[in-house]
């Protein structure tokens, strides 16, 4: 059982990467395989829309994208953490969905039967947020994904340490570990 978070804030000692933490660590201690990847720590540029996409082996942009999304189509459920950065999800964590482009035009999905969204706010525009999250997980990349097996935490937290402070919004995020675990099984 392997899960995968992807963490779309470039701070590291921020509110969505403990968030994300917190929901790994309970999911690790309850014997699943996990991972983190932090977007802004990695070389992932936009996607460049090649017309010939589909004819490609490989992505043409040369950078971090294709090993990102191949961990991305292997894990059995998926963690998307973001801040909201002006009512909507973060630039990295809008790039790491628009390279997706490269399996749809590849007809290829990730294997995720469950999915964990975390959504961070100083106060503002979490709703539209989880909204495009949730679009994400809508789309091709995606088999289908019953809505029982969507986890979501949505927090209000602006600096660093208000999340750890939020006891609620800590065991909320490690709940999100022990479902995304339970509805693997
Ligand atoms: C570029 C930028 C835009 C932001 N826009 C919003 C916003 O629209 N609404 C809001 O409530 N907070 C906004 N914030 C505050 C962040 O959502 C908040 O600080 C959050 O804790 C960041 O998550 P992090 O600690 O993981 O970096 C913004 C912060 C930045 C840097």
């Amino acid at each position: 059982m392997y899960i995968l978070a992807i963490v779309g804030s470039p701070r590291i000692d921020g509110n969505t990467n403990y968030l994300a933490d917190q929901a790994l660590d309970e999911a690790h201690q309850l014997g699943a395989e996990t991972e983190k990847i932090i977007l802004s720590q990695h070389k992932l540029s936009p996607c460049l829309v090649h017309t010939n996409c589909r004819e490609l082996d490989s992505c043409a942009q040369k950078d971090d994208g294709s090993w990102i999304l191949d961990k991305f189509c292997e894990a059995d459920a998926v963690i998307l953490a973001t801040p909201v950065y002006y009512y909507d999800i973060s630039a990295w964590m809008k790039i790491f969905i628009d390279r997706n482009w490269f399996l749809n035009r590849h007809r290829k999905k990730c294997r995720a039967k469950a999915v964990g969204i975390i959504v961070v706010a100083g106060g503002v525009g979490v709703e539209d947020t989880v909204n495009s999250m949730n679009r994400f997980v809508n789309s091709s990349s995606f088999n289908y994904i019953p809505r029982d097996k969507i986890f979501t935490v949505t927090g209000s937290a602006l600096d660093p340490g208000d999340a750890k402070t939020n006891q609620q919004l800590t065991r909320e995020a490690r709940e999100m570990g022990r479902q995304l675990v339970a509805s693997l099984k």
